[in-house]
């Protein structure tokens, strides 16, 4: 039985009401947040995401055993540590060619770091996992029956890595924990597995 009793998702574009989806499939509670008001979301959710609960973003670690960070890269700015504190943070977002980046990312990018690892810093006192990434929203709306549905989990934190495999399993994938955050630079855009399907030895192969 699953230690998992609800998500909460950060972003609700494509990518985070096909989480919210997904969960609902599994049984699991979510809550969305966006840069509108609950109410504001009210339609769009019932469209596209008619089982989870609209909250402020300011409240979605309230409750929750994960944040799922669906909000453009760009968009960053605009977000607040302190809305997810010292809870687990699943960085599921994607560095675009052309995407303009706030400033401080580009420079810890240029430093060297992963996009996640820009983000652990930006996060402080979050566990900051990167999973969910490389995986597209219509993946997520159609689980596949064959075996090639590995879905990667890079941290530095065991603990926290350990929580959001069992998050994946749930919405359907087979989860593939790498050792370190760095790691997660395998799922990164262009890389072999970068929506495209891959078996669970496909994609140990890609993180080791
Ligand atoms: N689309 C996919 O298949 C997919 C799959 C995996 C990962 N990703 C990654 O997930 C990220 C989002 O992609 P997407 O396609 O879902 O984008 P999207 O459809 O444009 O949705 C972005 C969402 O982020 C919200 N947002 C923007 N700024 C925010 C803020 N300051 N606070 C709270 N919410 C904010 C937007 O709010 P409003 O609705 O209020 O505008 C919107 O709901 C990207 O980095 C992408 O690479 C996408």
């Amino acid at each position: 039985m699953s230690s998992i009793r609800k998500i909460g998702i950060l972003g609700a574009g494509r990518a985070g009401t096909a989480i919210a989806r997904a969960a609902a499939r599994a049984g699991v509670d979510t809550q969305i947040a966006s840069t509108r008001s609950p109410s504001q979301m009210k339609y769009h959710l019932l469209q596209y995401a008619p089982s989870t609960t609209a909250v402020y973003a300011h409240d979605i670690a309230a409750d929750v055993d994960v944040v799922v960070l669906v909000v453009p890269q760009e968009d960053l700015d605009d977000v607040s540590p302190d809305w997810v504190g010292e809870g687990i943070l699943v960085d599921a977002t994607n560095r675009w060619e052309d995407e303009p980046l706030p400033e401080w990312f580009t420079t810890a990018l240029n430093s060297g770091l992963s996009s996640s690892e820009v983000i652990a810093q930006q996060f402080p006192r979050t566990r900051v996992v990167k999973a969910l990434n490389h995986i597209s929203h219509w993946a997520m709306d159609t689980p596949r029956a064959d075996d090639a549905r590995a879905a990667a989990v890079a941290s530095d934190h065991d603990e926290a890595a350990q929580k959001v495999a069992e998050v994946l399993a749930l919405l359907g994938f087979d989860p593939v924990v790498a050792d370190s955050l760095a790691a997660g630079r395998q799922t990164e855009p262009g890389t072999t597995y970068f929506n495209v399907a891959a078996t669970s030895e496909q994609l140990t192969r890609q993180l080791l």
